[in-house]
């Protein structure tokens, strides 16, 4: 609903509260905006108490001023500081215009934001003069190859006023202009569904030219295009060659312009980078380097001729925040009592080891990766599979600063191979992330539990990387998307994974095929594999991921943009159903890794997967339903609510008491509402006989592990939920913790009790080693202690924490907890602590949002005339609560 300005009455100024951070939903940091009709988003600062933001405005003029070309969205009823509507007409491309914000508060209407300045990046296909160019000689080169290098002198004779340069690979690459890189980024332009979409990055390199001879290089790793991908070997699964495409435009202060673009001009060699790859590591050789080769003057004649090549997908700007080095600490090299020299980082991480020192006359230097010892102290690499995760490096006498390109590992432990006459003066640990914002905390008084959050977050780091992946260490590496569905409201509240989640939900899109099946991993790269389309849990991340973000983050957005593929999946699994409305007999991988499955067959889970199956779409359709009716389609919300409904139905009919035999069983008929309101309880002391029976030990696999917990609770089994969380024993959260765990592991007993490497073969025929030890989905319980035992959680009702809902679950001797998020609102918080007569506790609103307190079960307020208000408003809360 929109009105022109003006049309409504001046209202009363609030200058208590000021909108401030105004800016895009791109998080790319790029210089240029990558869409045409951005969503705006901003913050509300105010230290008065309830504030409320009743609707917004926007203004867009041409100058910072807003003297000239204005337009404005009108006063825009809305509760929600993002979201923000789009004034006036498209951004074109390379347009440059400046937007201001001002909300109406429950008090009046604000003052205006600080302007906000936004460029239109390369917007149409049209805009690109550049073609994708490669060295002849890396044309059509499927085996291991030396790194690319390309380069293009150019003359620049006037005052350059401003220089942009957008540029992507095929492959990965590192950009110089003069010497001097363009970003701190790696691994550009990420991994998409590249024969669909391809990412393209825009910098501001005005201030790295200068008069006279310039130079533009680039080197070229094989990355995901043409690298090694997944188990099964294959390799240039995009394409057998690499390249370059970039176009420099630039604008002197005489109104002229110049573009250097790749085109037929360039010159293309090789030098040190022997060769580059993702799961190998990589190898370089110091002699073959080419001094000065980034930088003007240096003599190119000798360098080879370049090539077009075409480029399949369709060209975007990247939005979601890029790759980077996130975390830089040093590391003491050992020599163990075998004369191994051990790097120990003392935590499992993602990322590459940085060496510095002499060398008295050269030699090879060689550092080899893995996650934990064997127990004779030497690294264990079978859980690496094929991945040789190892780099080598050849140099000549003199000092020495090394460290990779274009590779990460997955590893705690580095041993090193270093030549006699060698020294080392530092090692560095590089941790190497998509630089997401960290925006949750947890803490309580258990460090068993703060070491489990710790082991959440590290291994969510090493995982978001580019895409979502499973492990970050063997021969896979991939978008598997039955692991990011569980893990998605975890990932939510720890870092801000909107614009990186919404990046690679466009690509599960394009994936999705035609049917409405999503494949198993996103990017899909393994075609043809009976894992393929793994079903049910794995589909399901194009509805809840979605959905795990609206939740989080509050925005429709990403619904409406979903919307078809969220369809599609639930089209797909309705299309599957029997004539008493359940899904029966399909593959799924189910319940994966349930501790009672065969160690050689983790699908084969104790749950019957045709129940999880029926009750997964059943929830999916639900989802699918409230989007419809967020997004205002009526008729389709009612189609998907009454197959929701008729699914449910049918699955609780069907598996009512067979499902009531396992955890994971139980767990789904609550936490999926396939149980009727009144059957929860029973289910709920069923589960938690079930827990009791089994010590306390957990007995869910993938898909039932984040859904336990919030069961229990939802049953109001106290004491189980807590002997569930706290349970040393294998199979538990904490058995991995107080086994030394620093990330999470795949498997609940990666190392066994008796201290030895749980294999997990895989199959008996080929002796495949199944183990990672950094891998989030177990990770999903994260989600848990923020909501339930901390207390604070988004409420479906208005979510992106617009309402919050307090609901701490003080327990299992914990004596206290807190937790805070950076909402889309500002910081929302909860604090708590106990002793045996008090519970007090401290909660945090922000400004525009609203909480509801919900008492925690055996407590009241102290004081029974001061009963909590059924709706809190944005400011400081305290409470006193007694035991009753
Ligand atoms: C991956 C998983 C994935 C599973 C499904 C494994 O190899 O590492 O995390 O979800 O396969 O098949």
């Amino acid at each position: 609903m929109q009105c022109e300005p003006g049309e409504y009455l001046v209202p009363e100024p609030d200058l208590s509260v000021c909108p401030v951070d105004l800016c895009t939903d791109d998080d790319s940091g790029l210089a240029c905006c990558a869409k045409p009709v951005p969503s705006l988003r901003w913050g509300l600062q105010s230290d008065r108490e309830g504030v409320l933001q009743h609707a917004y405005e926007i203004e867009r003029a041409a100058d910072p001023g807003f003297s000239t070309g204005v337009v404005s969205t009108g006063r825009v009823p809305s509760e929600m500081p993002f979201d923000g509507q789009w004034p006036g007409a498209a951004l074109a491309s390379r347009e440059v215009t400046w937007c201001r914000a001002r909300v109406w508060t429950d008090r009046g209407v604000t003052g205006w934001s600080a302007p906000l300045r936004l460029e239109g990046t390369l917007l149409e296909q049209k805009d690109w003069v550049a073609r994708p160019v490669s060295p002849r000689s890396n044309v059509g080169r499927s085996g291991t190859v030396a790194v690319p290098l390309l380069r293009r002198s150019f003359g620049v004779d006037k005052t350059v006023l401003q220089a942009r340069l957008y540029v992507t690979a095929l492959g990965i690459f590192e950009c110089w202009v003069n010497g001097r890189p363009v970003s701190s980024e790696l691994f550009e332009p990420g991994w998409t569904a590249y024969r669909s979409r391809h990412l393209f990055a825009s910098y501001d390199v005005s201030d790295l030219l200068h008069e006279g001879e310039n130079v533009l290089s680039a080197a070229i790793g094989d990355g995901w295009w043409r690298g090694n991908l997944t188990w099964m070997g294959r390799r240039a699964i995009y394409g057998d060659t690499t390249a370059l495409l970039a176009q420099m435009e630039i604008k002197y202060h005489d109104g002229s312009r110049a573009v250097i673009a790749t085109d037929g001009f360039w010159r293309g060699s090789t030098g040190s980078m022997l060769a580059a790859d993702f799961y190998n590591g990589c190898e370089i050789d110091l002699s073959r380097e080419q001094p000065g080769w980034r930088e003007p003057g240096f003599d190119d004649s000798g360098w080879e001729d370049v090539v077009p090549i075409p480029l399949p997908g369709r060209l975007e700007q990247r939005s979601a925040p890029p790759v980077r080095v996130i975390r830089q600490f040093g590391a003491r090299p050992e020599r163990d009592g075998e004369g191994r020299l051990i790097v120990d980082a003392r935590q499992n991480l993602t990322g590459y080891l940085r060496l510095a020192g002499k060398a008295d006359s050269g030699g090879t230097i060689v550092v080899r990766h893995a996650e934990v010892l064997e127990a004779d102290g030497s690294l264990q690499t079978a859980a690496l599979r094929s991945a040789k995760a190892t780099d080598t490096y050849h140099i000549g006498p003199g000092d020495f600063d090394l460290s990779p390109s274009f590779t990460y590992h997955g590893f705690r432990y580095a041993e090193l191979h270093l030549p006699d006459g060698v020294s080392l003066d530092a090692v560095q640990v590089c941790v190497v992330a998509s630089d997401l914002a960290e925006i949750g905390s947890f803490e309580c008084s258990d460090d068993r539990l703060n070491q489990l959050d710790s082991n959440v977050r590290w291994s969510q780091r090493g995982n978001f990387l580019a895409i979502p992946t499973d492990c970050p260490q063997r021969d896979e590496r991939l978008g598997w998307t039955g692991d990011i569905q569980v893990f998605a409201p975890t990932a939510c509240t720890n870092f801000d994974s909107r614009a990186f989640l919404e990046s690679w939900l466009a690509d599960l899109a394009c994936e999705q095929a035609s049917d409405g099946q999503v494949p198993s991993t996103v990017p899909n790269v393994i075609q043809g594999h009976e894992f393929e389309f793994g079903g049910i849990g794995w589909g399901d991340a194009a509805t809840l991921v979605p959905w795990a973000l609206h939740e989080a983050y509050g925005s429709k957005v990403v619904l409406e943009r979903q919307f078809d593929s969220m369809r599609g999946w639930v089209d797909w699994g309705s299309s599957r159903l029997d004539e008493a409305g359940t899904w029966v007999g399909d593959f799924h991988l189910g319940d994966w890794l349930d501790p009672g499955a065969p160690p050689d067959r983790p699908q084969d889970a104790t749950t019957d997967r045709d129940f999880i199956a029926s009750s997964y779409l059943a929830f999916s359709a639900g989802k699918v339903a409230a989007a419809a009716r967020l997004l205002g389609h009526e008729d389709t919300a009612q189609h998907y609510r009454d197959l929701a409904c008729r699914v449910a139905e049918a699955t609780w009919r069907h598996w009512q008491s067979a499902a009531q035999k396992t955890q994971a069983g139980c767990a789904i008929l609550i936490a999926f509402g396939i149980a009727p309101e009144e059957e929860i309880s029973g289910i709920g002391r069923r589960l938690a006989t079930l827990v009791e029976r089994s010590e306390g030990r957990i007995a869910t696999g993938f898909l039932g592990t984040p859904l336990v917990l919030p069961a229990l609770t939802l049953a109001g089994q106290h004491d189980a939920t807590f002997r569930l969380l706290l349970n040393e024993q294998a199979p538990g959260w904490l058995y991995q913790v107080v086994n030394g765990a620093t990330t999470m592991w795949e498997r609940w007993d990666a190392i066994l009790p008796d201290g030895s490497i749980n294999r997990g073969i895989m199959a008996a025929d080929d002796a495949e080693c199944m183990t990672s030890f950094n891998h989030y989905a177990y990770g999903a319980v994260g989600a848990w202690l923020y909501r339930s035992l901390a207390g604070i959680a988004p409420d479906e009702a208005k979510p992106g924490y617009r309402l919050i809902h307090f609901a701490p679950q003080p327990g299992g001797g914990i004596t206290r907890a807190r937790a805070r998020i950076e909402s889309p609102f500002g910081p929302a918080a909860i604090r708590w602590v106990r002793n045996d007569t008090k519970l007090h506790l401290d909660l945090e609103i922000p400004p525009g949002a609203q909480a509801h307190f919900q008492v925690p079960q055996g407590w009241a307020p102290e004081d029974s005339g001061a009963q909590a208000p059924a709706l809190l408003g944005s400011g400081r809360h305290r409470f006193t609560l007694a035991p009753c």
